[in-house]
C-alpha cells in the first residue's frame, strides 16, 4: 500500500496539502487530528475534563469514534452522528491537544489509523505519523511554517468564515498548542531524521503539493 505520512505543527497547512496530494493520486486522506478532536468533543458533551485521564478512560466510549469515506472525502462520526463540522470549533482544538496526551486515547486511535493504512493507499497527517504510527512508511514529510505565518493563515481562514478573532490571541494559542503537542510524554510531535523537511512559510499550496508529489515515484493501481 502507498502510505504518505505528513507531520507538523498546528496550522502548517497539512490538511489542505494532504487533501490535494491524495486527490492528485486518487487515494484516501486520513485526518488523524479529526479523530482526537472527536474524542475531545465527546468529553465536552459528557462534561468530562479532557485533562482527567481517569475519568476519560472510565466514562468515554472510545468505540463511538468512526471514520467513513463519502464522495466528498473523510467524515468522522460519534456513533451515528456526523461530527465533521462540530469538531472544527476553535475550543475543540485545545481540548484535542489535551486529550491526546492520554496514552489509552492514543493507543485506541493509533490502532484504527494503522488498520486504515494497512488496507488502503492513504495520505495521513498528524503529529506522530512519521515517528510512531507508521515509522516505516515509504514517504515521510515534516511540514513546517513560522508561528506568525500560521497564525496569519488561521486569522484569514476564520475571517473568510465571518469569524473575527484577535491575531495576537491566535498566535498565543498556536504557540501554546505547539508546546503541548511537542512536550507530551507519549508520541510527541517530533521531526524524524528520515522525514523530508518542508518550510511552507513562503510557498503556495500548489507549490508544496507539487513538491511532495515529486517524491512519490509510483502509480496507484486502479
Ligand atoms: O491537526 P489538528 O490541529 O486537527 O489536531 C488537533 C490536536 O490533536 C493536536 O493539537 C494534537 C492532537 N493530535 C495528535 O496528538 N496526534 C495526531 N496524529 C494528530 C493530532
Amino acid at each position: 500500500m502507498i502510505n504518505i505520512a505528513i507531520d507538523g505543527p498546528a496550522g502548517a497547512g497539512k490538511s489542505t496539502i494532504a487533501k490535494r496530494v491524495a486527490k492528485a493520486l486518487g487515494i484516501l486522506y486520513l485526518d488523524t487530528g479529526a479523530m482526537y478532536r472527536a474524542m475531545a468533543l465527546q468529553a465536552f458533551r459528557s462534561g468530562i475534563d479532557v485533562n482527567d485521564a481517569e475519568a476519560v478512560c472510565a466514562k468515554l466510549d472510545f468505540s463511538l469514534i468512526r471514520v467513513a469515506y463519502q464522495a466528498d472525502g473523510m467524515h468522522v462520526y460519534l456513533g451515528e452522528e456526523d461530527v465533521s463540522q462540530a469538531i472544527r470549533e476553535n475550543h475543540v482544538s485545545k481540548g484535542a491537544s489535551d486529550i491526546s496526551k492520554i496514552p489509552e486515547v492514543r493507543l485506541h486511535l493509533v490502532e484504527l489509523q494503522r488498520k486504515i493504512a494497512a488496507e488502503n493507499h492513504v495520505v495521513l497527517d498528524g503529529r506522530d505519523i512519521t515517528s510512531y504510527v507508521l515509522p516505516r512508511a515509504k514517504y515521510k514529510f515534516y511540514l513546517d511554517a513560522s508561528p506568525e505565518v500560521r497564525a496569519k493563515r488561521r486569522h484569514s481562514e476564520l475571517a473568510a468564515k465571518g469569524v473575527c478573532m484577535d491575531y495576537d490571541k491566535l498566535l498565543a494559542e498556536i504557540i501554546d498548542r505547539d508546546y503541548n503537542d511537542s512536550h507530551r510524554a507519549f508520541a510527541p510531535l517530533t521531526r524524524t531524521e528520515d522525514s523530508i523537511y518542508i518550510d511552507s512559510s513562503d510557498l503556495s499550496i500548489d507549490e508544496v503539493a507539487a513538491l511532495i508529489l515529486s517524491y512519490v515515484d509510483e502509480k496507484v493501481e486502479a
